[in-house]
């Protein structure tokens, strides 16, 4: 019986040196501190963050953040949407209704070609249903210039509207190669 009890705090002194020494919050942050791309991530969270439509015009950038904030359907209120749910003439799944953000809208409206940084569009991904939204598309222009490889911009797409498998980066090639044909990026027809 003895021997089980020592046993037993060898182990819960094992399990606490292993949670203390390894896996502290401060090294995880300093880990994600020197990664370059959470470092990218957030000096641009800092620059939109300076853009006075930022507040919920902008779809967060982080993924999780992203979708969180999709679900709650804000944007429904704040963006300009197409009029119908309509069929994809793209490799988006069916049936798709767009829209954009604040910003994107007054610039179309005074008849710009390219967009300013903040400039952002939603796309709900209805899949086979005409009423029950399943996934959305989401690109965030976060530079001045799109740049010939899209890399101004960040993409994310989720079929399932879970973050798990959803293609999300900053200049993803996949999105930027066909998007690479529209206005800017934009290959939506739809003017507000
Ligand atoms: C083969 C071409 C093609 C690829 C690849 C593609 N798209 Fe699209 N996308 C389209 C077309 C065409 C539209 C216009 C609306 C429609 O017909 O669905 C569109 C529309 C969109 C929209 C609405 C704004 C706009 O530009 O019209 C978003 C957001 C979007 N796509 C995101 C993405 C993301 C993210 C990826 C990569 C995972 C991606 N797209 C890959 C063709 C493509």
């Amino acid at each position: 019986m003895r021997k089980y009890k020592i046993f037993a705090i060898v182990c819960l002194l094992a399990l606490w040196a292993t949670m203390t020494f390894t896996n502290s919050p401060a090294s995880i942050a300093q880990a994600q501190n020197q990664d370059p791309e959470f470092t990218e991530l957030r000096s641009i969270e800092q620059k939109l963050s300076s853009t006075s439509a930022r507040q919920n015009t902008i779809p967060p950038i982080k993924k999780k953040k992203m979708l969180a904030w999709l679900k709650a359907g804000l944007y429904k209120d704040l963006f300009t949407a197409e009029p119908n749910v309509h069929g994809s003439t793209g490799p988006h799944g069916g049936n798709v209704r767009t829209y954009y953000n604040p910003i994107l809208t007054e610039n179309l409206r005074q008849g710009k070609k390219t967009w300013d940084v903040g400039a952002a569009m939603v796309k709900e991904l209805y899949l086979s249903s005409a009423t029950q939204v399943s996934g959305y598309s989401v690109m965030i222009k976060v530079e001045e210039q799109s740049g010939s490889d899209g890399s101004g911009w960040i993409y994310f797409e989720s079929f399932s509207g879970s973050a798990d498998n959803a293609f999300y980066g900053k200049g993803i090639q996949i999105c930027a190669n066909c998007h690479r044909a529209g206005v800017d990026f934009l290959l939506a027809t739809f003017r507000p």
